[in-house]
């Protein structure tokens, strides 16, 4: 296909939704017409239109066609703030282990009706039945081998191949969780009193990790776009000791920001001039609504990268499976696992294994990500329905949530606990830090459908934001 033809074609449908010429909740001409008018394929239309949803400028209706959507154009996206770049001893906010407790807030509703479950995990559990009736001959005698089931190591290290990663099967060990793969890195790195940069805002599970490993925080600055910056690092380099930098270069929690190339290079060159870990968090890195996004670890060359990952986001979170590749710790990390873990379920890596070699994860993948991607424009046709229109959000192209700012005004803890009332559970940015950043913040997740008794819970959330911003 030639570019021009796709870029043309993007220009004109963009030119007509900016020039006001199709406006909001109007029909696009179909797929056929489209193609037909301006002489190129089908598979060229749906691929301008999939970009120009990603730009928030159309929204796809299931069986039905592409529809303009009220997504404000020029959106803001929420502002970096710079926290203060020295070691903190970590306290987890009392808050954490609240909504911990009602299932993380990936969802507004935890407790509305369960989403039917998907053809593809349906086929899952056939393949983790079928291990589980081989087992009964031949595994429940046995421990797994320290590393993990081999043949799951090599369906995970065929997957990396796929985005540029080339690593060995016993490069891979299996963990129960990326949060034990995370658990597992810090340990093998750092000793009580260290101190460890993460990005701000961070994943609250990091958090909880260092305060239990007595590990002082960085707390180092993040574009809610390009993620990590560099620059923050190097000037906290310049000051203190860092035994390791945890980060998530590709769809971080809360915003969705994925570093670009420089900036990781940076970061890695960074990492052999001072010589710390690097602890990557690639649990969303398969979530990606366009290209593969190679992980860090495909720039380490020196073996300092502990690419930590698990099936909870791309598969499911009740898996429990996880996997780390702690380059010059490996022998550190698979001797704690031991002693931690002793072994891994084989019935459930056996399940998994023969799932992706039969192709099903392939195709999982393929679906679950254009059904969050159409999720996540339902969020934000809700948000630009419903919500003030000083807000500002980013829009990831991938992963399973957006980061928002809010009004000055508003606390989003305390609207947790007003919130709470009507069973609606968000996530306050105070989760993302140790400091006092973020008060105004809110991570929201496209993990569901923003339909039905959802799209009311935003409406309700929508004012009450209203009434505190006055
Ligand atoms: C960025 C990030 N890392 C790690 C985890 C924990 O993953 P797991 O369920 O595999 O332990 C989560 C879960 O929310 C996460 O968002």
């Amino acid at each position: 296909m030639s570019i021009h033809i796709f870029e043309d074609l993007v220009e004109f449908i963009e030119a007509k939704i900016n020039d006001n010429i199709w406006l909001f909740g109007d029909k696009l001409p179909s797929i056929r017409c489209l193609a037909a008018e301006h002489g190129v394929s089908k598979n060229t239309v749906i691929r301008a239109l999939m970009e120009l949803e990603q730009k928030g400028l159309v929204e796809a209706k299931p069986k039905v066609g592409y529809f303009v959507s009220k997504i404000n154009k020029t959106h803001k996206i929420p502002q970096q703030l710079y926290p203060n770049l020295a070691p903190l001893e970590v306290t987890v906010p009392e808050i954490f282990y609240d909504i911990m407790s009602r299932s993380a807030a990936f969802d507004i509703l935890p407790k509305s009706t369960p989403l039917p479950p998907s053809n593809h995990l349906i086929e899952l559990n056939r393949h983790i039945s079928r291990a589980l009736r081989d087992s009964v001959h031949n595994k429940s005698m046995y421990y797994d081998s320290p590393l993990g089931l081999e043949s799951l190591r090599q369906q995970i290290k065929d997957r990396y191949r796929l985005r540029g990663l080339s690593l060995g099967v016993d490069d891979f060990c299996i963990t129960s969780g990326c949060q034990h793969a995370l658990f597992l890195a810090l340990l093998v790195t750092c000793k009580p009193g260290d101190n460890v940069a993460v990005e701000s805002p961070a994943f609250y599970g990091v958090v909880q990790l260092l305060e239990q490993l007595n590990l002082n925080i960085i707390e180092v600055s993040a574009s809610a776009v390009s993620g990590l910056d560099p620059d923050e690092l190097e000037k906290a380099l310049a000051h203190w000791q860092i035994k390791a930098c945890i980060v998530t270069p590709t769809f971080a929690t809360p915003t969705g920001s994925t570093m670009p190339v420089k900036a990781r290079e940076k970061l890695i060159s960074l990492a052999n001039a001072h010589d710390f870990a690097v602890i990557e968090d690639d649990i969303y890195g398969e979530l990606s609504f366009t290209n593969n996004i190679a992980p860090l670890k495909a720039l380490d060359s020196q073996q300092r990268v502990i690419l930590c990952s698990s099936f909870s986001k791309s598969l499911s979170r009740d898996l429990r499976i996880g996997w780390i590749a702690a380059g010059r710790w490996q022998d550190d990390v698979v001797r704690l696992k031991l002693t931690s873990q002793l072994a891994s379920c084989q019935t459930q890596q056996q399940g998994i294994a023969s799932f992706i070699s039969s192709g099903g994860f392939r195709r999982h993948l393929d679906h679950f990500t254009r059904t969050l991607q159409h999720q996540r424009q339902q969020l934000l046709t809700a948000l630009a329905k419903y919500w003030p229109n000083n807000i500002r959000y980013t829009v990831p192209k991938g992963g399973i949530a957006l980061w928002l700012e809010l009004d000055s005004n508003i606390d989003t803890a305390k609207l947790y606990n007003e919130t709470i009332k009507e069973t609606i559970i968000i996530t306050p940015g105070a989760l993302f830090t140790c400091s006092n950043y973020y008060r105004n913040y809110i991570r929201l997740s496209f993990n569901h459908p923003t339909v039905g008794k959802r799209e009311k819970a935003i409406k309700t959330l929508g004012q009450l934001i209203k009434n505190h911003s006055t």
